[in-house]
């Protein structure tokens, strides 16, 4: 292990960022900015910020352990033309990249989700598309090798605000999935480009201020918190509480918008008042659900 992925100006942390970040202000030299999502490895984002110097690139993948081997690959280069984010591209694209803050975006090789029943996990739907329409100015280039996902796709488009041309190509990438594919015997691939035919019609999801809930009196002993289904989903996991220090946490999941977040809520007593809010140290983006599942704690916890 070389140790030179602890170059770590390169990865953004987004849990740390404010409402209203803007991701051209995150590179040394402003000029136009183009998004890879799930870039695997990272060879064809560090070819692109390569070749094409007067270009930033922001990259968005889930796994860290292929964030970690890119993150190694542009120390190694000194690209100083590339930020990572490492999270679903979905929660980025919904939430936090701003209106015509990129040029284009592209993906290759998307995972293809090829069950019936996982084909809800596909990106590229009729809402991300309308999201990815809202940031980008330029539409963008999707690259699979399944058929499947090619008509999920041409299917979608209807109301993204962006129309869809698919062409068939040979192998061109060069990427680990593309020779994977390639290797396999796999001849012909689809290209997606899409374009922008309408202004986006889609808003940036809104981030709530969360707001620590004050109690006088609360009673966290043996607690019986119950969850909700309704619209979004609250689930309460283990719950622990130090009567000495008069803290109580408990674990919990909310589901809503495609977004699934799972952090600790603390209830803590000062000034013989309980403080009910997410736990300090954590990172969550706040919602509308994590304040429904603040709540829930103020409702259960209530006494009187
Ligand atoms: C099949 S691989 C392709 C990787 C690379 N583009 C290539 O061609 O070799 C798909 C990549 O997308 C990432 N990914 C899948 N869903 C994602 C999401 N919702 N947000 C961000 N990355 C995602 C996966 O972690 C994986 O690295």
């Amino acid at each position: 292990m070389d140790g030179k992925y602890r170059e770590l100006h390169r990865l953004l942390l987004w849990r740390q960022l404010d409402q209203g970040w803007d991701p051209r202000r995150e590179f040394a030299v402003e000029q136009p900015l183009y998004l890879e999502i799930g870039f695997g490895n990272g060879e064809f984002l560090l070819r692109q910020a390569h070749n094409r110097p007067r270009e930033n690139f922001l990259g968005i993948e889930m796994h860290w352990g292929s964030v970690r081997r890119c993150l190694r690959r542009l120390a190694q280069a000194g690209s100083q033309n590339v930020r990572i984010l490492q999270m679903d591209a979905q929660v980025a694209v919904r939430y936090l990249l701003p209106d015509r803050s990129i040029e284009k975006f592209v993906a290759l090789f998307p995972c293809p989700w090829p069950k019936r029943d996982h084909e809800r996990f596909r990106l590229f739907s009729t809402d991300f598309m309308g999201q990815l329409n809202r940031i980008c100015r330029d539409g963008g280039l999707v690259v699979t090798d399944h058929r499947g996902l090619m008509e999920f796709a041409r299917d979608q488009v209807a109301g993204s605000g962006l129309e869809l041309e698919v062409v068939e190509t040979e192998a061109r990438y060069n990427t680990k999935y593309e020779r994977r594919w390639s290797g396999q015997g796999q001849e012909i691939f689809f290209e997606l480009h899409y374009r922008p035919q309408a202004t986006s019609s889609y808003q940036q999801m809104a981030e709530v201020p969360v707001q620590t809930l004050i109690l006088e009196s609360f009673d966290p002993d043996g607690l019986a918190l119950e969850g909700c289904q309704e619209g979004l989903v609250v689930q309460f996991r283990q719950q622990v509480f130090d009567s000495k220090r008069e803290i109580f946490m408990v674990l919990v999941t909310v589901v809503e918008d495609q977004l699934s977040q799972t952090f600790w809520i603390e209830a803590t007593r000062k000034e013989g008042q309980w403080h009910i809010r997410p736990a300090r140290g954590g990172g969550f983006l706040p919602t509308l659900g994590v304040q429904r599942a603040l709540e829930l704690v103020q409702k259960a916890g209530q006494v009187g």
